[in-house]
């Protein structure tokens, strides 16, 4: 059986459709850790409710003199305390740090992340009000191997949502993770079956190159 290791920061929704599609053996595979910077992340919970190991990283004894964080350092802990699961898979699931070009190096061609826009548009943060600041009339989620570019490695699968006048941020950011739900755990079990792989700075799906927007682009 596949390992996955997931790294959040918050809530832990997707780290949970991805619990699910392992327990409902969709997923062949087993999430066998999870771990977050923010000791009061609700994914913890959620880990622990099923018998999940979850560990809470620290950055604060990586902090430097001048209160900035030294990335390269918290970065090499975590990839140490990962590294022992020996994951076959690394999941960003709403896990808000940056990461340093080590890190990405080391997982480069296994790990994935999830993040609330269509990319290349608006790749960072408040992508929700920033797509209703733009009058956009849709928006969306996308499923992308990470790469050292921030949010710009190769998509894999997006999927779009409809932007309604009166929509707040919140509302937006809950109609996308309802779509979230649906298009995480399938890439995971993808990658899985490895049929999912990045070769050359580029996604393939079975065997074929996705483009821009991933697969059954529009
Ligand atoms: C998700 O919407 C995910 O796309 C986003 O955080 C949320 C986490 O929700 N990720 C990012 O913004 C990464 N830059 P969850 O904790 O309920 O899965």
């Amino acid at each position: 059986m596949k390992k996955i290791v997931v790294v959040i920061s918050g809530s832990g929704s997707n780290l949970q459709a991805i619990i699910d599609g392992c327990e409902s053996g969709s997923i062949q595979a087993n999430v066998c850790a999870v771990f977050s910077n923010k000791q009061d992340a609700y994914g913890l919970e959620r880990a622990k409710k099923h018998g999940i190991d979850g560990h809470f990283v620290s950055a604060q004894p990586f902090l430097k003199a001048d209160g900035k964080s030294d990335r390269q350092a918290f970065d090499a802990e975590l990839m140490k305390q990962i590294d022992a699961y020996q994951p076959d898979v690394i999941i960003l699931a709403g896990y808000m740090r940056i990461l340093s070009r080590d890190f990405v190096t080391h997982y480069l061609g296994k790990m994935l992340n999830i993040h609330p826009s269509l990319l290349p548009k608006y790749s960072g943060l408040h992508t929700h009000q920033r797509a209703i600041d733009a009058g956009d009339s849709e928006h969306g989620t996308s499923v992308h191997f990470v790469t050292e570019e921030l949010d710009g490695g190769p998509v894999v699968l997006q999927a779009k949502v409809p932007v309604f006048e009166d929509d707040t941020a919140d509302d937006l950011a809950d109609r996308v993770l309802v779509q979230e739900h649906h298009i995480y755990p399938l890439v995971t079990k993808w990658f899985v079956e490895e049929r999912l792989k990045m070769q050359g700075g580029q996604a393939y799906l079975d065997g074929k190159v996705l483009g821009l927007h991933g697969y059954a682009e529009d």
